[in-house]
């Protein structure tokens, strides 16, 4: 089995990787960091890529050659160099709106995109991490903009590619996956004043990792938790 993580210098990304490496019928995986990588494994093949670039993108998908069995997608933006998550329609600025965009649903979808012929193998299972405030059903606190526009849009682009990807010959499972609060670098500066417990990123990847390893076709196209609940879109 070959597996592919991107982000996987993050912190959910990281302990996923390490869940991977355990696997016993693993054979190549390919990573991939964005500014840094956090280990040197060499059973590991490092890749960088900026998910805002899509010439990188394209020089990713160029660079894989192996039949791909679970494409895990851990890379995601909610505040950076742009700026902060707008709490009001008032904070709007149109290159941080895109920027998340590019990030958060164009580079992901596109990628997996430019390497569909290294996905069509038996059993694909394919995750991209969303995130609950994507959900426009269960939007009901407002702000966070870009985050959650970002979010619903990746979850859109997941559908669709969940929906044409199950007309190939062996069926795929491609789903968006909430992976819960849990305490990274992205969600650090938000949790601060949580009064609900936070899971540790290791707990989150060992969720995740039995997440995708049980998942079925029929799971084909859905919005889930990691214990496997389906969220509204
Ligand atoms: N933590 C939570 O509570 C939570 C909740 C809901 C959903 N999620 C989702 O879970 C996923 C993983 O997040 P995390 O908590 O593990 O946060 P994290 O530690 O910040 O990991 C996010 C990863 O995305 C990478 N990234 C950011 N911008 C990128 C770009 N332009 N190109 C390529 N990679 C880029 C980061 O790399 P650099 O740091 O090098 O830029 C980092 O490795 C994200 O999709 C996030 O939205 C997390």
């Amino acid at each position: 089995m070959n597996v592919m993580i991107l982000g996987a210098a993050g912190d959910i990304g990281r302990h996923l990787l390490e869940q991977y490496l355990a696997h016993p019928e693993v054979q190549c995986i390919y990573a991939t960091h964005h500014r840094e990588v956090s280990s040197i494994c060499p059973s590991v093949h490092w890749l960088t890529v900026d998910m805002a670039d899509p010439s990188a993108i394209a020089e990713l998908a160029a660079a894989i050659d192996q039949p791909i069995h679970r494409w895990i997608c851990c890379t995601g933006l909610l505040a950076g160099s742009h700026g902060q998550p707008e709490k009001t329609f008032r904070r709007l600025a149109s290159q941080k709106l895109q920027h998340d965009y590019a990030v958060n649903a164009v580079g992901p979808v596109t990628l997996f995109a430019q390497m569909a012929n290294h996905l069509r193998s038996d059993e694909l299972r394919a995750v991209f991490l969303s995130a609950q405030v994507g959900s426009i059903e269960d939007n009901r606190l407002g702000g966070w903009y870009g985050y959650r526009m970002s979010k619903a849009a990746l979850n859109m682009g997941v559908r669709c590619l969940a929906i044409e990807c199950s007309r190939w010959r062996s069926q795929p499972t491609i789903v968006a996956v909430h992976p819960g609060t849990t305490a990274s670098n992205l969600s650090k500066p938000f949790t601060k004043t949580r009064t609900a417990p936070v899971q540790s990123p290791k707990q989150c990847a060992t969720r995740l990792y039995q997440l995708i390893e049980t998942l079925e076709p029929q799971q084909n196209g859905q919005f889930l938790k990691l214990s496997g609940e389906i969220l509204p879109w």
